[in-house]
């Protein structure tokens, strides 16, 4: 079961969900399959995806939907993927991005 209740309640009901089990930094969380890795990182009370590579400060959904890249993160071993787009699945290994992924960081 989760652990922390963040979800909004919606016309669905959660008992017809899938749940998951999935990681965020080694951290095992769990989630529903198909919905947004952004969204159920959310509901387990993670607001911080990764840092900014230049200043630091959190990062994390701000468009929700794919024009930002605010939300990117490691996913099973990918670099730089929008978690707001990209459905979960069972397993999956979502980690922030390190410095060393970014593009152009330290410059
Ligand atoms: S939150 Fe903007 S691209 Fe994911």
């Amino acid at each position: 079961m989760m652990t922390t209740n963040f979800r909004l309640t919606c016309a669905d009901p959660v008992e017809k969900q899938q749940p998951v089990s999935f990681t965020f930094n080694g951290q095992h969380l769990e989630g529903y399959a198909g919905e947004p890795i952004a969204v159920a990182l959310l509901a387990n009370g993670i607001k911080t995806i990764r840092t900014c590579e230049v200043t630091a400060q959190p990062r994390g959904v701000y468009c929700g939907i794919g024009h930002c890249y605010e939300c990117r993160a490691e996913v099973d071993g990918v670099s730089h993927v929008r978690t707001c787009l990209t459905p979960l699945r069972g397993g999956t290994t979502v980690s922030s991005l390190s410095s060393w992924q970014i593009e152009g960081a330290g410059r």
